[in-house]
């Protein structure tokens, strides 16, 4: 099956390929995203540094922090790490392994999919069923809710060609769009009115009811924990 064949949730996901990261799919594997944010000036990397420069002084100040040399070693047990070794190569691995501990199976929706129909309130079958019916599940399909195509010919938002986001623990990563201009979901799902164009149905009234399947999609692991100090020192939270 190609990727660009849409799966209707629950259908089975084999041969589904649901790979590349970003809006524009830049990255093909979880490592090679993880750099990207500190090289990215508007994410993490700020004025100071050159994107050349940035993670060569990474890997210089994460040496230079004795706790975080000890946290190396322990994550990579097959080789001595000192001061003198940690490699931009160990900071990506060490962030893709902790990326794929973040996974969310254990929605409702996972459980009315494996067949307890009791998981889904009935505001959220008639959710769900809009979601079909009206074409939302067109591009987001699949267990992550998303094809992961990139919409050229279909503009979702008036600006670029983007990625179809996946739809899980949706309620709590707003804002939504990738520019981030939805400030509420009810809002982000409002922009599908009209929107014939995209071979999708949907009124003012279904909102309601498709806000509320989203939250279905919920997690109880979703990461939400943020740690109250770490080694560096620096402050934590921030504008997170
Ligand atoms: C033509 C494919 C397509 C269809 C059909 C579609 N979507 Fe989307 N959806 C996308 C793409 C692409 C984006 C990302 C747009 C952006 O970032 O600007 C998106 C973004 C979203 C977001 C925001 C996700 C985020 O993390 O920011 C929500 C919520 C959403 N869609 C819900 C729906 C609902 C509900 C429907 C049906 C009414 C629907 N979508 C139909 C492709 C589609």
């Amino acid at each position: 099956m190609s990727p660009s064949q849409a799966l209707m949730p629950g259908e089975s996901t084999e041969g589904f390929i649901a790979n590349g990261y970003f809006w524009d799919l830049r990255a093909d594997s979880l490592e090679q995203q993880a750099l990207e944010p500190i090289r990215n000036q508007i994410e993490m990397r700020g004025e100071r540094f050159t994107e050349q420069q940035i993670l060569p002084e990474i890997v210089n100040r994460l040496s230079g922090i004795p706790e975080y040399v000890d946290m190396f070693n322990h994550a990579f047990p097959a080789e001595i790490i000192s001061a003198d070794n940690i490699s931009q190569e160990h900071i990506a691995k060490a962030l893709a392994a902790f990326q794929r501990e973040i996974f969310s199976p254990n929605s409702r929706f996972d459980e009315f999919i494996a067949g307890n129909d009791a998981a889904l309130t009935s505001q959220e079958i008639t959710g769900l069923n809009k979601f079909i019916n009206g074409g939302c599940a067109r591009c987001h399909s699949g267990p992550l809710l998303a094809d992961n195509v990139l919409r050229e010919d279909q503009i979702v938002t008036n600006f670029e060609a983007v990625r179809t986001p996946s739809l899980r623990n949706i309620s709590k990563t707003a804002p939504y769009m990738h520019l981030g201009d939805s400030s509420t979901l009810n809002n982000a799902i409002g922009l599908y009115e009209d929107r014939g164009d995209l071979q999708v149905t949907m009124e003012d009234d279904d909102v309601g009811d498709l806000a509320a399947f989203l939250r279905s999609l919920d997690s109880d692991n979703f990461y939400q924990e943020i740690p109250t100090r770490v080694p560096s020192g620096l402050k934590v939270g921030g504008e997170i």
